[in-house]
């Protein structure tokens, strides 16, 4: 994406990538959900979300009209429901905080909720409707952002970037694991959870970005059950997040797990039990549904859960990672803000909270 917007304001613009668009992308399941993901302590990150929600219409009616790809951009709105006492309580809370944020947020009884998705389990207890939170199908929006920077004139180096370049104390370029090397004015390091791995980056400037797995599950819904799901259904079960996320070409994507194992992306019998059990008390109908595919990928986690994006304190490095659960929904505006700084040298206001300086300032800020 920042290579896109790169290149649309006349940068001369290279992607070192073994396989663009390959990464999380291709596992996450593309939810848009800026209200019901929020969070306690999270409203700074809340701004970013929302602002990057409101531009999905714009942004997604240009990628598509520059390459014809259809990016499953659906504006289906997302239903939280509650299984028991606890998940309610959860439920409640959320809808309060969403309500002193200025969200749009309906509270639904059990019987409501089950008039709008009638495939739900009639033990669930109540919910929120938010018409806001849509989704995206992230492989086709990657395979698009691909052929729009290929058509803008990005070159693609399909091959591992070894080692940030650093000459006369500031970045200038990488060298390839080929050993080619690549000069550049500006270098922009965004390889999502991998992204404080690359060599030669010195270690203040390296992103405390870390790999939190994800398991997905991919369902096929056919012809003769459809409509299965008509929104995206979410919960929290026995304080685990399930969602499902029905797409119109039949795939229902049911995500996720969490987990702190490094750079592990097995999928684990106990994963897709914990996922299809969780799933099956929300919607028991997913039972008769083909099983098409398991997958795990890795979320860029940061310390405080948002994205780095701008200059580091090393001239000429600049970051933009550490998206974790919203690197999806966070596309559009973190390639306007990375544009935006990188044509200005500062970042735009909406972006200036997520500068990776503020990780610098809390370590300088630390008893010694
Ligand atoms: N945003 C969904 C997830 O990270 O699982």
């Amino acid at each position: 994406m920042t290579a896109w917007r790169a290149v649309q304001r006349g940068f001369a613009t290279a992607v070192v990538d073994p396989d663009p668009g390959g990464g999380a992308a291709q596992v996450a399941a593309g939810m848009l959900a800026a209200v019901t993901e929020l969070h306690y302590g999270e409203q700074t990150l809340l701004g970013l979300n929302l602002a990057s929600a409101r531009r999905y219409p714009d942004f997604a009616a240009e990628l598509t009209e520059l390459t014809g790809h259809d990016l499953g951009y659906r504006r289906c709105g997302t239903l939280a429901v509650a299984l028991d006492a606890d998940d309610r309580a959860h439920l409640r809370e959320l809808h309060d905080l969403q309500r002193a944020s200025g969200l749009e947020s309906e509270w639904l009884s059990g019987r409501e909720c089950r008039r709008l998705e009638p495939m739900l389990a009639p033990g669930v207890r109540g919910g929120l409707r938010v018409d806001g939170d849509h989704q995206i199908d992230p492989r086709r929006l990657a395979a698009a952002l691909v052929a729009a920077c290929e058509r803008a004139g990005v070159v693609l180096h399909r091959a591992w970037a070894e080692r940030l370049t650093v000459r006369g104390g500031r970045a200038a370029g990488c060298v390839l694991r080929d050993g080619t090397e690549l000069g550049a004015g500006q270098v922009v390091l965004a390889a999502g959870s991998r992204s404080g791995q690359l060599a030669g980056v010195p270690d203040e400037v390296l992103p405390p970005v870390r790999p939190v797995k994800g398991q997905v599950l991919r369902l096929t819904v056919p012809k003769r059950y459809a409509p299965f799901l008509s929104r995206t259904v979410r919960a929290m079960v026995r304080g685990s997040h399930v969602y499902l996320v029905p797409r119109v070409s039949g795939e229902l994507v049911v995500g996720a797990t969490s987990e702190e194992l490094g750079w592990d992306t097995t999928v684990t019998a106990g994963g897709v039990y914990e996922l299809l059990r969780d799933a099956h008390e929300l919607v028991p109908g997913i039972t008769e549904l083909p099983l098409t595919e398991t997958r795990a990928g890795l979320r860029p986690g940061s310390p405080d859960n948002a994205p780095l994006l701008g200059p580091t304190e090393l001239d000429g490095l600049l970051l933009a990672t550490g998206h974790y659960r919203n690197g999806v929904l966070l596309t559009p505006v973190t390639g306007d803000a990375m544009a935006h700084v990188l044509t200005t040298g500062e970042l735009p206001d909406e972006a200036r909270p997520f500068t990776p300086r503020r990780f610098a300032a809390a370590l300088m800020e630390q008893p010694a």
